[in-house]
């Protein structure tokens, strides 16, 4: 088959499964044409987005820092002591946090919950980190009496590995609760890293303050966010932000670089940066605030119309994951449904139009023979 043939089949395909596709954390809408020309240029952001001698000129290294700056205002980074980059996405911020935080307590333990994204126990392994495991409360928040009994009866260093949005869901780890546990057993030496891979860019843009108080203010250590969830980008990516000072411990000056060597690949992409900035901070920004309260209306239109039916369905508070019983194979395979168990969820994404969840409810419907 020509190329042009198997590409034009290709997108045939991708624009049909974009109108069925309900239940990963991907939003679909945007339109990086202006950045385009950069598909035939090779743009390669090698080394550190904070360093200021680059011997290697084709990058987006100032992008990418002004990514970083903004994201670190978002979560309230302290000013003088920021760090980041742009990764390949939330599982490679997620094995950064955990290996800063390996660096910094060699000794530590890494908590986190059965809800936790199956990439984090592979990534323990990686890096041979002791880690504890704990059972997640019926909504899908950690256990937070089990985290006390596991801290108190241990003296190595806790790292707390903490969920800002789960991946089946939607359940937001309270960071006010780790802390009050951490203050009542006196202990002082700790870190934090946030999997904000999807919440990241939701909760800081509801119509009112979530209780979900995550970020640095609340004394976390580092943050990560996908750049192709609720960002939206053709190629996955995601955004690391944790404290200078912390990095400082990891680095390495390469002199054929002329950078250091604080990324956890070398190669990294200097495109994403692009797609980063047009949907964060240029003239052609998106209206998070905008696309979270329709993403909201939405999940909220879906639960009404599942309860029409007697169909029974929920999100937690603050999520735009509704999580219902799971259909049949083939509905999962025809909607992209993420299923765990006796669950599955639909995700009203900005792509997602209400016809969509009714085209989706109706199959549902028809499969459980309800009128
Ligand atoms: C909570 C959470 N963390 C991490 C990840 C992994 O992120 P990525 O696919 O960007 O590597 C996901 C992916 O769905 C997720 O839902």
């Amino acid at each position: 088959m020509k190329y042009s043939k198997m590409l034009n089949t290709l997108l045939r395909k991708f624009k049909k499964a974009t109108k069925h596709m309900l239940g990963y954390p991907i939003s679909l809408k945007f339109n990086y044409s202006d950045c385009s020309p950069f598909l035939n240029c090779h743009l390669n952001n090698l080394g550190d987005p904070f360093g200021d001698i680059w011997h290697y000129q084709l990058n987006t290294l100032k992008i990418e820092k002004m990514v970083i700056d903004h994201v670190a205002k978002l979560f309230h980074a302290p000013k003088d002591d920021y760090w980041g980059y742009v990764t390949g996405g939330g599982t490679e911020g997620n094995l950064y946090g955990l290996y800063l935080a390996r660096e910094l307590h060699p000794n530590g333990i890494v908590y986190y919950s059965d809800q936790t994204h199956y990439s984090v126990p592979k990534n323990l392994r990686l890096l041979q980190m002791k880690q504890v495991k704990l059972p997640s409360l019926n909504q899908g928040e950690i256990d937070y009496d089990a985290l006390r009994q596991e801290l108190a009866h241990r003296k190595e260093v806790p790292i707390i590995f903490a969920n800002i949005g789960t991946t089946m869901k939607g359940a937001v780890d309270s960071i006010p609760r780790i802390n009050q546990i951490l203050t009542d057993l006196n202990i002082r030496d700790f870190y934090i890293h946030c999997d904000a891979a999807f919440f990241g860019m939701i909760l800081p843009f509801l119509p009112q303050k979530p209780s979900q108080a995550f970020d640095f203010q609340e004394g976390i250590d580092s943050i990560v966010i996908s750049g192709h969830k609720m960002i939206g980008s053709p190629v996955p990516c995601g955004v690391m932000v944790t404290k200078k000072s912390h990095v400082k411990a990891i680095g390495q000056h390469i002199e054929y670089v002329g950078t250091k060597d604080n990324t956890i690949t070398g190669s990294r992409s200097g495109l994403s940066p692009l797609f980063l900035w047009q949907a964060l901070k240029s003239e052609k920004k998106l209206n998070f605030r905008l696309l979270v309260s329709e993403s909201i209306e939405k999940a909220d239109y879906a639960i009404k119309q599942f309860t029409r039916y007697g169909i029974k369905s929920w999100r937690n508070d603050n999520s735009i994951i509704v999580v219902f019983p799971k259909p049949s194979m083939k509905l999962v395979k025809k909607w992209q449904l993420a299923v765990q168990k006796e669950i599955a969820h639909i995700i009203p994404l900005p792509h997602v139009t209400k016809k969509a969840i009714d085209a989706f409810i109706q199959d549902v419907r028809a499969e459980m023979g309800l009128k």
